[in-house]
């Protein structure tokens, strides 16, 4: 049997930046045609992306119109930098849509996202808004001037969108976590899924709140990427040796309680694991 290895690659193609958009003081959108991706991305998929000269790295699909789809980069490091200076006209490789991502099945979500991990879960606020089904997004950063697609949701109020704010210094919102948000709103009202992308922290704070409420949760996980498609082991999580490229990056309630690294630690590029 001959393997499709530009299929399992997931179609690498090269293509421009049309458009960059400043989120907020840190982190930018890349816009750059849809038809790069080999399939329409899901929300809570990811693609790999080739920054040439630096890096190929994971980047969650945050945007995807008719025209354009698009990458939200919070800048940590050489790849990330590198990324978010691009301008319009510059090239970059993407390959995929890879992963599973968010299946937006629930009739009464909750939405929480921490940081950059707004990131994944915009196209599944807009997924739920275009189905007809209201929603409670909970956004939490630092400080507001990290907060990740805060205004755009608020506009989407009429389309059933209730965005909760939470900020640790309380520059907007509530001050406080995003957790203690989450737990007035599970004190107030029935929700039947909790969607979550964030810190790993915080996701298994969500993970022990949902589990004791009796609620399924969706939890999307970040390891270290090679390959993005299930070649390199890199992603491989313990003891189930569930790929994080392949089975997640989205990991159900059950499948978390068997994840033993979940909220402990992850692995380098060598593979030596690192705290959490
Ligand atoms: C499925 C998935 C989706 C992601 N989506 C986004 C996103 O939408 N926006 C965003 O800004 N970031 C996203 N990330 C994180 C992003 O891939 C890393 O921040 C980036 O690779 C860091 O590279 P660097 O060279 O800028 O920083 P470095 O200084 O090299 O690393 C900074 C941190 O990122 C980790 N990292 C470095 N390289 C990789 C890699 N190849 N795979 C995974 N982690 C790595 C390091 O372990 C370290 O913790 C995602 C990661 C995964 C796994
Ligand atoms: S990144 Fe290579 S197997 Fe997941």
């Amino acid at each position: 049997m001959t393997m499709n290895i530009e299929k399992l690659l997931g179609s690498p193609r090269s293509t421009l930046v049309e458009k960059v958009i400043q989120e907020n003081r840190r982190d930018r959108t890349i816009l750059f045609s849809r038809d790069v991706f080999s399939r329409e991305p899901k929300p809570g998929q990811f693609a790999m992306v080739w920054i040439p000269g630096v890096d190929e790295v994971p980047m969650s699909v945050s945007y995807c119109g008719e025209d354009f789809a698009g990458l939200t980069v919070r800048p940590v490091g050489p790849a990330t930098e590198a990324l978010a200076a691009l301008k319009r006209g510059d090239l970059i490789g993407i390959r995929g849509p890879f992963g599973n991502g968010f299946v937006a099945t629930a009739q009464v979500p909750l939405i929480v996202g921490g940081g950059i991990g707004m990131a994944p879960l915009r196209l599944l606020v807009h997924e739920f808004a275009n189905m007809g089904v209201e929603s409670d997004v909970v956004i939490a950063a630092r400080k507001s001037d990290e907060l990740l697609f805060a205004e755009e949701l608020q506009s989407l109020a009429r389309s059933g969108v209730r965005v909760h704010v939470a900020t640790d210094d309380g520059s907007m919102g509530v001050k406080g976590l995003a957790t203690d948000v989450v737990q007035e709103l599970l004190t107030a009202h029935h929700f039947d899924m909790i969607y979550t992308c964030g810190p790993e922290k915080m996701m298994v704070s969500l993970w022990r709140l949902a589990m004791n409420k009796g609620i399924d949760i969706a939890a999307s996980l970040e390891r270290y990427m090679k390959c993005g498609c299930g070649l390199c082991g890199s992603c491989a999580l313990d003891p189930t040796g569930d790929l994080v490229c392949i089975q997640g990056p989205v990991f159900t309630g059950e499948q978390l309680s068997r994840i033993k690294e979940f909220g402990v630690y992850s692995r380098d590029s060598t593979g030596v694991r690192i705290p959490l």
